[in-house]
């Protein structure tokens, strides 16, 4: 199948988001992209995690600035929307509430469809917010602070699972190394430039489950080696932590990469989606790179801006979505867990 499975109407959909630390807004026209305004919750950094009733007041509060400024940068009004796209899951609720009901209001006020939309599909497809467009089916791994996912995408709303995390999500691991290294939350983006200046042999952290013949991930164990080995030590200097951040990373690199490129192979898929916080990740990205132009794969990243928590990807997959029909109704709810795709029973 080629890009054509993507073909978007003639829409202009607004696409909202809340679910965790980040409002955002952007305004998707004919499949072209208007405008997004993103707006992060930098106070949480000082309790070394999201705090979510924090999270859900800062939204109320910035949810109307945050689209008005997307209406304006668009140069639209909200009179030329055809549809409004929304997180409704996963995520913590109060945050999905403040942008569910809002969406709820444009669409009930301007009486036009509301879109439902799953915040780690719109991960997925924030790939087509590129103009270079995976072909179906392709492989997905989704790293973010919440989730480490590996499915084979069929389709739009069509997703075999392969494989998750048993444990921590790859980004909550940067996170927890991160908090031991002294680093502010959320540790990712400070652990990838720390590691550019570090030496990634300085200590072989372990590679869980790698040349297993499933395609789940665990990070406890890496977590756990890295708080041994500094607990060790008497003195952690400046370098040190350098190359404790490189090693750190290269491991985590060395699993997310190998498992996908396994994944591909094994489903003679030759295109491989990264996307959530994580694939801002520099060394991921160059990794995936390289070993794809190995294995005679395509790999698809999207911009940092399009990787972490943004209402673009929700403006995307709300247009393919209204393009085939999905509208849901003001008795739609927000839900914190939803899997997008369940573990298969093996009996
Ligand atoms: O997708 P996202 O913005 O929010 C969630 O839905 O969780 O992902 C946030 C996660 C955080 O754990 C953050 O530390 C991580 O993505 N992250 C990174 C990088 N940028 C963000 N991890 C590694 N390297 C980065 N450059
Ligand atoms: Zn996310």
């Amino acid at each position: 199948m080629t890009s054509d499975a993507y073909t978007l109407g003639n829409a202009t959909i607004l696409g909202i988001e809340s679910s965790c630390d980040e409002t955002s807004a952007a305004i998707l026209q004919n499949g072209d992209l208007r405008s997004v305004v993103v707006s992060s919750q930098f106070f949480h950094d000082k309790f070394g995690g999201v705090v979510p009733e924090l999270a859900s007041r800062a939204h109320v509060r910035s949810m109307m600035p945050i689209v008005r400024e997307a209406f304006s940068r668009a140069g639209i009004s909200s009179n030329d929307l055809t549809a409004v796209a929304i997180t409704y899951a996963p995520g913590l609720m109060g945050s999905l509430l403040v942008g569910l009901n809002f969406a709820k209001g444009l669409s009930l006020g301007l009486n036009i469809p509301l879109i439902a939309v799953h915040h780690i599909e719109a991960h997925i497809f924030s790939a087509l917010l590129e103009s270079e467009k995976p072909s179906l089916p392709f492989i997905a791994l989704i790293v973010s602070g919440g989730h480490t996912l590996l499915l084979c995408v069929r389709d739009v709303g069509s997703y075999e699972f392969l494989g998750e995390t048993l444990d921590d999500a790859a980004g909550e691991a940067f996170d927890k190394v991160g908090k031991m290294l002294g680093l502010e939350y959320p540790a990712g983006p400070q652990i990838d430039a720390m590691s550019k200046e570090g030496n990634p042999e300085f200590v072989k952290f372990p590679r869980a489950l790698l040349g297993e013949s499933n395609y789940d991930f665990s990070f406890s164990g890496i977590k756990t080696s890295v708080l041994y080995w500094l607990k060790k030590q008497s003195d952690v200097t400046v370098e040190m932590r350098r190359d404790i951040a490189a090693s750190f990373q290269r491991a985590m690199v060395d699993v997310l990469v190998s498992k996908a490129v396994q994944a591909a192979k094994a489903h003679s898929v030759r295109d491989i989606v990264c996307a959530g916080g994580v694939s801002a990740n520099s060394e991921l990205r160059e990794r995936f790179k390289n070993e794809c132009t190995r294995h005679g794969m395509r790999f698809f990243v999207p911009r940092p801006l399009f990787s972490t928590d943004n209402a673009a990807m929700i403006a995307m997959l709300g247009a393919l979505k209204l393009e085939r029909g999905h509208i849901a109704d003001l008795s739609l709810t927000a839900m914190p867990r939803v899997p997008l795709a369940e573990r298969p029973i093996v009996e």
